[in-house]
């Protein structure tokens, strides 16, 4: 035989409710044998949604989302009984979402598993699209895998919870789906501001539903992450090094590394100066501190971004508000352009 061809691209689909009353995941824990991976806060916040499960507690924090938190709940999924068979559901922020995501994927090759995001910016962002993953050494979300929950509740009701910072920093990725494209999201941030920011429930209702759209539609023009989806980086770049060094919460890294690329687009003349005023004004209007100042240990973590290619990284510049473009650029450019 010279030659041979198989396809094993797997088909799934992944479904989205928005209410976790009225979701199916009580029939999943009473029908299949299933473990739920969660955190101390959701545990306290939420006791009944917990009790008599089989349940792995996780110290949701950037520092132990890590490959010996995998094993520990390796070793938890192994005493609990869970099987090929089972199911994995995720209650919690991003770092539960990317664990449990990572976790399902790999433990004996694969076991279902579905997500309740409840942070904002789990529910707008994290949970959506398939990427699972820890962190390793100073790398963020640098091992993992490319799977999708079988579903997503994203229920706002949990957001009544979540701290204030927290709730701030799904708010910055909000702003960053308003600021490459949603135009809808964009008139709800100018137009009813102080609904946002007192946890409204219909105007965040709307603000997840329409982020979760946008979210999905790039996803599935780009499952595997080779073209649009990188405009969805818009901020991250410089975000994730800015996150690590200061650990501040993502979004709100996110917030300064969109200020960072708003500047380099004005230095590039890609963007005119009056619009880059808008989208600082639009910023700093939610209290956001946009101020950012990269040195060598940011140029440091650039340099193992995973996008890198050589020395260049595909960096995402607006030529207009709602109008991303992504250019390969020197890792020494951006550096250089922020200061
Ligand atoms: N996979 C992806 O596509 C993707 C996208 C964006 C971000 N992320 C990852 O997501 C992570 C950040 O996630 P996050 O912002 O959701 O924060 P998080 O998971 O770090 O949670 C923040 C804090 O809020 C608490 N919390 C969560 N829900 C709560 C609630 N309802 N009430 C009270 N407290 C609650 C958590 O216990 C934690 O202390 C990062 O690790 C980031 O890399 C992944």
């Amino acid at each position: 035989m010279q030659h041979l061809e198989y396809s094993t691209e797997k088909k799934s689909q992944t479904s989205i409710h928005f209410s976790f009353d009225d979701s199916h995941v009580s029939e999943i824990i009473a029908t299949k044998n299933t473990a739920i991976i969660s955190s101390r806060n959701l545990v306290d916040a939420y006791p009944s949604i917990f009790k008599s499960k089989k349940l792995i507690i996780i110290d949701d924090t950037e520092t132990h989302k890590n490959l010996a938190t995998i094993e520990k709940i390796i070793a938890e999924l192994l005493d609990l009984g869970i099987d090929r068979n089972s199911y994995i559901i995720g209650i919690g922020g991003g770092i539960v979402c990317d664990i449990t995501g990572f976790v399902s994927h790999i433990y004996m090759r694969g076991v279902r598993f579905g997500l309740v995001p409840t942070t904002l910016l789990a529910m707008t962002d994290a949970a959506i699209g398939g990427k699972n993953g820890v962190n390793f050494n100073e790398n963020k979300n640098f091992i993992g895998s490319f799977d999708n929950p079988d579903f997503i509740i994203a229920d706002s009701k949990f957001l009544h919870t979540l701290p204030e910072n927290q709730y701030m920093s799904g708010l910055g990725e909000i702003i960053k789906y308003a600021l490459i494209g949603n135009t809808n999201i964009l008139n709800t941030l100018k137009t009813n501001q102080k609904n946002i920011l007192d946890r409204n429930s219909e105007t965040i209702k709307k603000l997840v539903s329409e982020s979760v759209l946008t979210k999905v539609k790039i996803v599935e023009e780009d499952p595997n992450d080779k073209t649009i989806r990188h405009i969805l980086n818009f901020g991250h770049t410089i975000g994730h090094s800015i996150e690590l060094l200061e650990n501040i919460p993502h979004g709100l890294a996110v917030v300064k590394g969109m200020n960072a690329a708003t500047d380099i687009s004005v230095k590039l003349g890609i963007l005119a100066t009056d619009k880059a005023q808008q989208i600082k004004q639009l910023l700093t209007s939610f209290g956001y501190d946009i101020s950012y100042c990269l040195g060598d240990k940011h140029n440091r973590l650039l340099c193992n971004d995973k996008k890198k290619e050589d020395f260049n990284i595909r960096f995402v510049l607006l030529e207009d508000i709602g109008k991303p473009i992504i250019r390969k650029m020197p890792i020494q450019q951006i550096v250089e352009l922020t200061k």
